[in-house]
């Protein structure tokens, strides 16, 4: 029951943090201006009603007193005169009339309510009061011995219109309040969206440029981390690469001298099995090389991977392979492109070499761009697939030519999908082979 009410508030709850610290900042806001118009309405209205009714009323009274005490038509003229320069009232007396409507109970309304108390209570009379004459003005009928005299007031006598000016103002104030809020917020929240697409972006070996710190502390703190975490990746990626480089590089020396003091050896079992590990070596620190020396500044830029997978099934096909290929969408992202053709084509020769068929799809998939990849060869079995990624390593021992390269091609796939942030998996295809997909997500 809890954890289900605390599912329903998460689901409500903005995920983002520019709604969150906007609901952190407005809900105490919100309560305090409820609590403030609350009181408004219990006290301060109350009062000012109770206020304006007395005095109307007591004004009333006053008038009616002075009719009673002066009946001549003289000094009706004169009071008549004088209540409405001094009061606002517009009294009319009407003889030997008898009030038809009497307001006995006060009509639904705080101010009628409060009316109705005070009349009641100065005048003692037979009364009738109908507070909407016209826009403007409101009526009060007095049954008096003679007569019955109407009284008609500007409304403004009862209903103060400071009330509806103080709800503008909170209502007005609130709204700038909030929408100043949403600047600012908006301001802070930026860097930290900036920062997100930079981490993304460098996670897809995309170049990140012009990223700067900025924004709060906190925020420029991170940034300023992530760019120093981000330089010393790549330090040590280059530093790395350079080293294997420089070794491969430096092993060429001794492997050609060891070739030509083979050479003059007499041939014999032994020797030409050196012969044949010497010549092996040889291709393997070429291999190595080639890939060291392609990978190094390479720049991401936008890349239709449909036609880059175009280029190299037609390549393919020249060399004689059997390939369907289905591209399910339009795949522009940025990506290194002679990392990501060398990932494909090594894909690719894989399946020329151990199988007869392949099929190639590549559509999206959620968040990410997938390639897969189906042969109809032998496949690898599932507990060899993660060996096939290490460097050097072959299902078949043997390193000749005719059946198979160096055993680099997995190897530099996966690093190159990796290094674009996305993955190689091996798994059983339904044609009966290895199914390869490769995963690259299209970042934000
Ligand atoms: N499609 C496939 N079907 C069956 N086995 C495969 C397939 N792809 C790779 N393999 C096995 O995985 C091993 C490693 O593949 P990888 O591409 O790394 O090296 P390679 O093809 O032998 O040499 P290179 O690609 O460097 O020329 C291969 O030797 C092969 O035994
Ligand atoms: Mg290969």
């Amino acid at each position: 029951m809890g954890s289900e009410r605390n599912g329903w508030i998460k689901r409500l709850m903005p995920t983002g943090l520019l709604g969150r610290s906007l609901l952190i900042l407005m809900t105490p806001m919100l309560l305090l201006q409820i609590v403030t118009v609350l009181i408004f309405f219990e006290r301060h209205w109350d009062t000012v009603a109770r206020q304006l009714s007395r005095g109307l009323a007591g004004d009333v009274a006053y008038v009616i007193d002075y009719l009673g005490q002066f009946p001549d038509e003289e000094h009706y003229q004169w009071i008549q005169h004088s209540a409405r320069g001094r009061l606002q009232l517009d009294l009319v007396f009407e003889p030997d009339e008898i009030l038809q409507e009497e307001t006995t109970e006060p009509p639904f309304g705080l101010v009628s309510e409060e009316l109705f108390n005070a009349l009641d209570e100065r005048l003692a009379r037979p009364f009738y009061f109908n507070l909407d004459l016209d826009d403007r003005r409101l009526e009060i009928r007095v049954q008096l011995k003679e007569g019955v005299l109407s009284i008609v007031a500007p409304r403004k006598r009862l209903y103060n219109s400071t009330t509806y000016i103080f709800f503008m103002w909170i209502a007005g104030s609130a709204l700038i309040l909030y929408g100043v809020a949403v600047i600012f917020m908006r301001n802070q929240v930026r860097p930290i969206r900036r920062l997100a697409k930079a981490a993304d972006q460098f996670g897809r070996g995309v170049d990140v440029e012009d990223f700067k710190p900025e924004g709060a502390s906190e925020v420029r703190m991170a940034a300023t981390s992530f760019l120093s975490m981000r330089d010393r990746i790549g330090r040590h990626l280059s530093q790395r690469t350079a080293l294997l480089a420089g070794v491969s590089h430096d092993l060429r020396t001794p492997l050609t001298r060891m070739k030509l003091e083979l050479a003059m050896q007499q041939s014999s079992p032994g020797v030409d099995a050196l012969k044949q590990d010497v010549v092996d070596m040889e291709r393997m620190v070429d291999a190595y090389l080639a890939f060291a020396r392609g990978e190094e500044g390479e720049k991401a830029e936008p890349t239709d991977i449909g036609k880059l997978l175009t280029d190299q099934v037609g390549e393919a096909l020249r060399d004689g392979q059997q390939i369907d290929l289905h591209i399910e969408d339009n795949l522009d992202m940025e990506l290194r492109p002679q990392s990501m053709r060398r990932c494909i084509a090594n894909i690719m020769s894989n399946a020329g070499r151990y199988a007869n068929n392949l099929s190639v799809r590549a559509g999206r998939r959620g968040a990410d761009y997938e390639i897969v990849f189906d042969d109809d060869g032998p496949g690898i079995p599932a507990d060899k697939r993660e060996e096939v990624f290490k460097p050097f390593f072959r299902l078949e021992e043997s390193r000749n030519q005719a059946t198979g390269g160096v055993g680099l091609g997995m190897t530099i796939a996966r690093d190159s999908a990796r290094g674009h942030g996305g993955e190689v998996f091996l798994e059983d295809a339904p044609t009966g082979g290895l199914r390869v997909r490769l995963i690259l997500p299209m970042g934000h």
